[in-house]
């Protein structure tokens, strides 16, 4: 998922060199203290149409160096493109895994994430990496939790959103999980709205 409008506060962390990022999450060392440098891996973003996105994405039975690695590349992909959500299927790998990094909230990766509780609707203006150049109003949730394992830990925890971007990316990631894209909430192909039109800037 990408920011659709500007959010007063964000982060903007994508104007941070990709290699910064991977050396923080590497686990904050100081740069001298790793002897080689990181493979840096900004994988193509699949596109609508392509039908890795359509899958319904296997669980992941164990958190080994190959998941771990598929979440530095995700990170690197999603901060490159830019965006503040990316699951796995968006890169080509048919697993659940989600990371997810919005203001407010620090990141975070989920593995097997799943809703555990929703309610409420409203109306989100919302953009997905893999439907570049255009947006479109689809009905959220309000309120949303949501499960997964944490990598770090391999324990399970539970995040909560409201009303808030939060909430409107761990729909949308996990929806990325299920084969499901924002655009099929919409009336049709014809309520994509261009990126270039913004009616929010008219006077
Ligand atoms: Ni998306």
């Amino acid at each position: 998922m990408y920011l659709v409008h500007e959010v007063p506060g964000h982060r903007r962390e994508a104007h941070i060199p990709t290699l910064a990022i991977h050396y923080r999450r590497a686990g904050r060392q100081p740069l001298s203290r790793l002897r080689e440098p990181p493979t840096l891996a900004i994988i193509p973003i699949r596109r609508a149409g392509d039908p890795v996105l359509r899958e319904k994405a296997r669980r992941v039975r164990a958190i080994d160096s190959s998941i771990l690695k598929l979440i530095e590349d995700m990170w690197e992909t999603m901060y490159d493109a830019p965006g503040v959500g990316l699951a796995a299927p968006q890169i080509g790998i048919p697993l659940r895994v989600v990371v997810i990094d919005v203001h407010d909230y620090p990141p975070f990766a989920l593995v097997n994430p799943e809703i555990v509780k929703r309610s409420g609707e409203r109306r989100c203006d919302e953009g997905c990496l893999s439907v570049p150049g255009f947006r479109g109003e689809i009905t959220r949730s309000v309120k949303v939790l949501a499960k997964g394992l944490d990598p770090k830990t391999g324990k399970e925890v539970r995040i909560k959103g409201e009303n808030d971007l939060l909430a409107e990316a761990l729909e949308h990631e996990i929806d990325h999980v299920n084969g499901i894209l924002y655009i099929d909430y919409l009336s049709g192909p014809e309520a994509l709205i261009p990126l270039s039109d913004a009616p929010e800037i008219k006077a």
